[in-house]
């Protein structure tokens, strides 16, 4: 028995310790956002926050995680509101998102720690790979969300749009995905 807490809950986890939190994290407790890319610890899909730092979470055994404090991107805020994410729609970085969730739970971190990041500090912070190619809008995106916290987003910028209600509704599903229609 492995026992931590996730998302502010304590969790026991019956699974062989050295079982990577990943698929802990995916597997038992449904926690899907955080994603699988690579396996071997190069590409940062699945990026979270254990104890405040960002960490790669196909690299570390649910064994090493026991005690330690771990926030998935479902955690990040409960309304999507947090300034990572309203930025990061207002700026429409993402493409396929699948690289999303590891992203912005390690600027997520970068800004924890400064919320007036360098050029620099972000490059060094964000080391996560998106095969869409989005990384020219990823250090205006993380910038914005620096001045967000900073209340500094107002002037030049327009006003922060808010980000889309969480869920989707059967009607919207079906526009989005025709197959889902029913005969
Ligand atoms: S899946 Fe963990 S770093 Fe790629
Ligand atoms: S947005 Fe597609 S992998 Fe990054």
């Amino acid at each position: 028995m492995t026992r931590f807490t996730v998302n502010d809950r304590p969790v026991q986890y019956r699974m062989d310790p050295e079982t990577p939190l990943l698929w802990a994290l995916r597997d038992a407790s449904n926690l899907t956002g955080t994603k699988y890319g690579c396996g071997t610890g190069d590409c940062g899909a699945c990026t979270v926050d254990i104890d405040g730092e960002a960490v790669r979470s196909c690299q570390v055994t649910i064994g090493k995680t026991e005690g330690r404090f771990v926030t998935t991107i479902e955690a990040l805020s409960p309304d999507r509101g947090h300034p990572l994410q309203q930025a990061f729609a207002a700026e429409n970085v993402s493409q396929c998102g699948y690289c999303m969730s590891g992203i912005i739970m390690a600027a997520s971190v970068l800004l924890r720690r400064t919320n007036d990041p360098t050029d620099a500090e972000i490059d060094a912070a964000i080391t996560n790979i998106c095969r869409c190619g989005v990384y020219p809008r990823l250090r205006g995106a993380i910038k914005r969300a620096g001045r967000i916290m900073r209340d500094e987003d107002q002037a030049g910028d327009g006003p922060i749009q808010a980000a889309p209600p969480p869920g989707i509704t059967p009607d919207e599903a079906v526009r989005a995905v025709p197959a889902l229609r029913k005969p």
